[in-house]
């Protein structure tokens, strides 16, 4: 449905638990997840529930997300359910990708169409630090096995961190030489916990196109801009929250494991939608797209308005 600006929203991300397997120091604070108590986790009839609202809306593309949505329990069978749901065209998830070798062939077989990856260094020792203890070789083997489940146009999310991967902008351009991934950098959003977490590492996407000059442009996918290193088999893609604000362009609402309706990544507002049935759940949903804001009001001195921390969001 068209919201108040005349943006066509078409988009669900849900995120389907607040915890998460890793720590990642742009996400979370130094006390790490601050958990929502298991009760107020939607069970997954009410997610099912949900979904199938927003579709009858005009949403027609859904995305789990978490905390790390693969830590969920069952989440297979909430992937078999949410397919179900007539209107729903696409089926997405992003993970950070470690427990793909035990899930990639059941979300296949479930009829995920594609997967998003977050991986923001190829160097194991830094995959550590960042991460507060993961480890790199799980991500790639997850990678693998996303391929060899069947998965194909994967995307690879990177976010920006100067002085931690700015040097491994061309390592990351270069994976999509003989592959068809297409690694997208994205700029840190001061955002939650970790808003405050060196914010000297923030850096703007463009730092990117001055470190590959070969790419070029070809377009753009969704809020990303979109460029090919000439003959290379995948694309890169710049994601610029905050060096260029694509508010104008936004399909997207989102909602939170414990059933909150969030119009805008970054602001304030949600909308409880937990023992909203029928009628009364579409007004709801209704509301709540009508009320998302024009834009985010983010920057380098101003951080995000949201009263959440990204691992409850999803991103
Ligand atoms: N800024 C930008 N991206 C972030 N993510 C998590 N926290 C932030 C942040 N503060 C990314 C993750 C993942 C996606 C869900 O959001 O790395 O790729
Ligand atoms: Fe977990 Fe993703 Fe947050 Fe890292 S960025 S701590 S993988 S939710």
């Amino acid at each position: 449905m068209l919201d108040a600006f005349g943006r066509n929203i078409h988009y669900l991300r849900i995120s389907v638990t607040d915890l998460c397997n890793y720590r990642c120091r742009y996400c979370m604070g130094e006390d790490g997840v601050a958990k929502c108590a298991h009760a107020d986790v939607m069970p997954f009839e009410e997610i099912a529930a949900i979904a199938a609202a927003a579709a009858r809306l005009g949403v027609d593309k859904i995305r789990l997300t978490g905390g790390e949505p693969l830590v969920r329990r069952g989440i297979v069978s909430l992937c078999r359910m949410l397919r179900q749901v007539p209107g729903v065209r696409e089926l997405t998830m992003t993970t950070n990708g470690s427990l793909l070798p035990q899930f990639a062939d059941g979300l296949k077989a479930a009829g995920v169409d594609r997967l998003n990856i977050s991986l923001d260094t190829l160097d194991a020792e830094r995959f550590r630090r960042i991460t507060r203890g993961g480890n790199l070789e799980d991500v790639l083997r997850g990678i693998e096995a996303a391929a060899r489940a069947g998965f194909t146009q994967t995307k690879l999310n990177v976010v920006l961190l100067d002085g931690f991967n700015a040097d491994e902008i061309p390592a990351f351009a270069a994976l999509t030489k003989e592959k068809p991934l297409s690694v997208r950098f994205i700029e840190r959003m001061p955002i939650g916990d970790a808003a405050g977490w060196e914010p000297e590492r923030y850096l703007a996407a463009d730092a990117v196109l001055r470190a590959v000059p070969e790419l070029e442009p070809i377009g753009t996918d969704g809020v990303a801009r979109l460029y090919r290193v000439p003959g290379y088999s995948g694309t890169v893609g710049l994601i610029p929250p905050m060096s260029r604000k694509f508010c104008a362009a936004c399909d997207r609402v989102r909602l939170t494991a414990d059933g909150k309706l969030k119009p805008c990544l970054h602001s304030a507002t949600e909308i409880p939608l937990r023992g909203l049935t029928g009628d009364a759940l579409e007004t709801a949903l209704r509301d709540a797209i009508w009320a998302k804001p024009a834009s985010h009001t983010m920057d380098a001195a101003h951080p995000s308005d949201a009263v959440r921390n990204m691992f409850e969001i999803g991103g």
